[in-house]
């Protein structure tokens, strides 16, 4: 597609956004302020943010001397408070190292904090007319759909293949109009869900819509594999009741009662078992494995059944477990189950346990 600039640049000029309070000027600051405020911003929020700002600071010098509290204040609301302290330091480099004067190429703007190399290339392009190509979310979802670029955006290769296109679509004039227009179409059109192709100027051209891909792309980011853990647990039973042993607090199930896990290093869980707990008990019985998801991996649980014979020695027994300030040790009452706090597998390792045909799908 030869002619993307310019027919992106006709459909701007009748159906694109003209009448926002930082438009229409070259003055950098404010442009600047306007596309900081504007990363992971809606344009409706950042509206009354924006006119605040500059009406208590009007520009560069008057940030820069401003106490950093008085430009957090101004911000508190807006979030992503990074933005205004990298603001505020940038306002004191233009001060200190550029003589209070903009830098006026993308590449001096993008060394300054906080500004990557979208953003300067936007700056530029709005104040000073640099022919400079911007990658921001939104051009990254026009850039994929249109031209059916594949894979994950957010991977090294196909950021650079994106980069490449962006710059080799660059209009020869108009370059602000353009970087205007490329933001608009991504957020009034080529929206993420419910994008409106019957209205868009590229239905024709565009690979995603021609191959109905266009809920496919840009391609999401890739689910990460998630790690697997496993563990053996002790069920010690005696008399219809389960030993429980408090978890340290830190760690899954912190602070909760659960089945004594045990360590890894032990091959013989009932020796392991009678040491520990001072108690007289049958072979190890190995019961159906489970799984259970966490946020960041998932655990395979081995439970093993172990009946107390009789308790060995004079060491004394834990009690009945009753409530949530129940000590380090205690026996569950495998009856009174369903009241008592405990983890979601263990739960289901003493349902099985009080109906064990449960335990025929593992
Ligand atoms: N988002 C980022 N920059 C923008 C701009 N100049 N106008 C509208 N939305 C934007």
């Amino acid at each position: 597609m030869n002619d993307f600039a310019s027919r992106l640049i006709a459909w701007q000029r009748t159906h694109g956004r003209h009448d926002l309070p930082w438009q229409g000027g070259t003055d950098p600051y404010p442009i600047w302020l306007s596309e900081i405020m504007l990363q992971q911003t809606q344009v409706d929020t950042v509206i009354p943010y924006y006119l605040r700002f500059l009406e208590r600071f009007p520009d560069v010098g008057a940030l820069a001397a401003a106490p950093v509290e008085d430009v957090m204040a101004l911000w508190s609301g807006l979030g992503y408070y990074a933005r205004a302290r990298n603001l505020h330091r940038a306002a004191q480099v233009i001060v200190s190292e550029h003589g209070g004067r903009f830098p006026r190429t993308a590449a001096e703007i993008a060394a300054l904090p906080g500004i990557g190399r979208s953003t300067a290339a936007a700056i530029a392009a709005f104040a000073f007319g640099e022919r400079a190509a911007i990658l921001d979310g939104n051009v990254r979802r026009v850039l994929c759909r249109l031209f059916g670029v594949e894979g994950f955006p957010g991977e090294k290769a196909v950021e650079k293949r994106l980069w490449t296109l962006a710059e080799s679509l660059l209009p020869a004039q108009d370059i602000g109009r353009y970087i205007q227009a490329q933001m608009d179409l991504g957020a009034t059109l080529c929206t993420r869900g419910r994008p409106a192709c019957a209205r868009c100027p590229f239905a024709g051209d565009c690979v995603a819509h021609r191959d109905g891909r266009v809920g496919e792309l840009p391609t999401p980011r890739p689910r990460q594999a998630v790690p697997r853990r496993s563990a053996r647990y002790a069920v010690i039973v005696r008399d219809g009741a389960v030993l429980l042993e408090r978890r340290p607090p830190a760690g899954i199930w912190g602070g909760l009662l659960a089945l004594p896990e045990i360590p890894e290093d032990r091959t013989e869980p009932a020796s392991w078992a009678s040491e520990r707990f001072g108690l007289n008990l049958s072979p190890a019985q190995p019961l159906g494995p489970l799984t259970h998801a966490f946020t960041h991996f998932v655990l395979e649980l081995y439970p093993v059944l172990l009946q107390v014979r009789q308790a060995s020695g004079s060491q004394a027994q834990p009690p009945r477990c009753h409530a949530a300030d129940d000590g380090a040790l205690c026996w569950q009452p495998l009856a009174a189950r369903a009241t008592a706090a405990l983890p979601t597998p263990v739960r289901r390792i003493l349902d099985a346990l009080a109906a064990p045909d449960l335990f025929a799908g593992g």
